[in-house]
């Protein structure tokens, strides 16, 4: 059997050379476990006589407890290597691009109905909203269209059969004229941007819905040379300072006279081509002087207040901008068309 000096001696010098900690847990067994080295001599202590084994028997007592904690430091120390190894073998390379969070954007009306509203304002108008769900009276009566009035047929319109009080989707923003006027008193410049409703089949300029800018201006001296002024002014900012605009004369029941707006085509400066069909000019707003029984129906006395108002067609406005050949490409939500904004 080994003496306490070369059990103390081998075992402390396998400790510090153990390569991992499965290499230390087997010395342990060895030195520690129930047949160990140590083990052996502490059982063998009761056969001594009993001053050795007292000696002996406190000797190998203090031996156990030094192994114990020379196990002990060494579990620690390899421990920490092992830790360390790990680190060193995971690389993180931060030269690789990171996972990119995709950044949403304005959809292409938002954003010319966004332009159009700073424009205007501007101008010094003011941006008003009205409701899509409408009720007749502000949809055609109050706008110089009684009933069985053959020009409602301008509007193909989808009514809301089941509700008693006859209401309608709103075909045009005009219905925010009246909705504006009941509560305000001139003078005034609005703008009312929003969606409008029609009963129609689909193609590439016609969608069931689309949306319109509606303009009212009243005041003492309002001429046909004010709303030339303030749709050129308008159009000059969104299309460029060469953009022209004509009038021609058009009907619309609540206003007189009635015009048709024509913007100079922005694709060829008015020589003609495929996007204003040769014709030079693009018809893109109604527009007139606001006729005297629509004064009436909100309670303003004509003799006092002149105005003009305007209708402009919002996605038109973003096709000729934006080069959008079909109207519906706006409410398909194909994600192919939306990234191109
Ligand atoms: N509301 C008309 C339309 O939808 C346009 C318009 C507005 C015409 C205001 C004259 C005055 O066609």
């Amino acid at each position: 059997m080994d003496s306490l000096e070369e059990i103390k001696k081998n075992a402390l010098n396998s400790i510090e050379k153990a390569a991992d900690e499965e290499a230390l847990k087997l010395l342990k067994i060895e030195y520690l476990g129930r047949s160990g080295n140590l083990t052996m001599i502490l059982r063998g202590l009761k056969d001594m006589p009993e001053a050795e084994r007292r000696v002996m028997g406190a000797l190998a007592n203090a031996l156990r407890q030094e192994l114990e904690g020379a196990f002990q430091n060494g579990e620690k120390n390899l421990g920490a290597i092992a830790k360390t190894a790990h680190f060193k073998q995971e690389k993180i390379d931060i030269s690789l691009p990171g996972a990119k969070i995709p950044v949403g954007h304005l959809h292409p009306l938002t954003k010319i109905k966004k332009e159009v509203e700073e424009i205007f304002i501007s101008l010094g108008f003011e941006v008003v909203e009205g409701p899509e769900m409408e009720r007749e009276h502000y949809a055609f009566d109050a706008l110089n269209m009684p009933k069985d009035h053959p020009a409602r047929e301008m509007w193909d319109t989808l009514w809301l059969e089941p509700l008693k009080d006859r209401m309608l989707l709103r075909p045009q923003t005009s219905s925010v004229q009246i909705r504006y006027m009941e509560k305000h008193e001139p003078p005034f410049r609005i703008i009312a941007p929003g969606r409008v409703f029609r009963y129609e089949a689909t193609d590439v300029s016609h969608d069931i819905q689309f949306h319109q800018v509606e303009g009212l201006v009243v005041g003492e001296d309002i001429s046909v040379a004010n709303l030339k002024h303030i749709t050129l002014s308008f159009f000059r900012k969104l299309f460029g300072k060469d953009s022209q605009i004509r009038l021609r004369p058009s009907f619309f029941p609540f206003v007189e006279p009635g015009f048709e707006v024509d913007i100079s085509c922005a694709q060829c400066q008015g020589r003609g081509c495929s996007v204003c069909k040769s014709s030079g000019w693009l018809e893109v707003m109604g527009a007139g002087m606001v006729h005297p029984n629509v004064f009436k129906a909100v309670g303003y006395n004509p003799k006092l207040w002149r105005g003009f108002a305007f209708g402009v067609g919002l996605d038109r406005l973003a096709m000729t901008k934006y080069k959008i050949p079909d109207i519906r490409f706006f409410s398909e939500n194909d994600i192919r068309f939306l990234r191109q904004f």
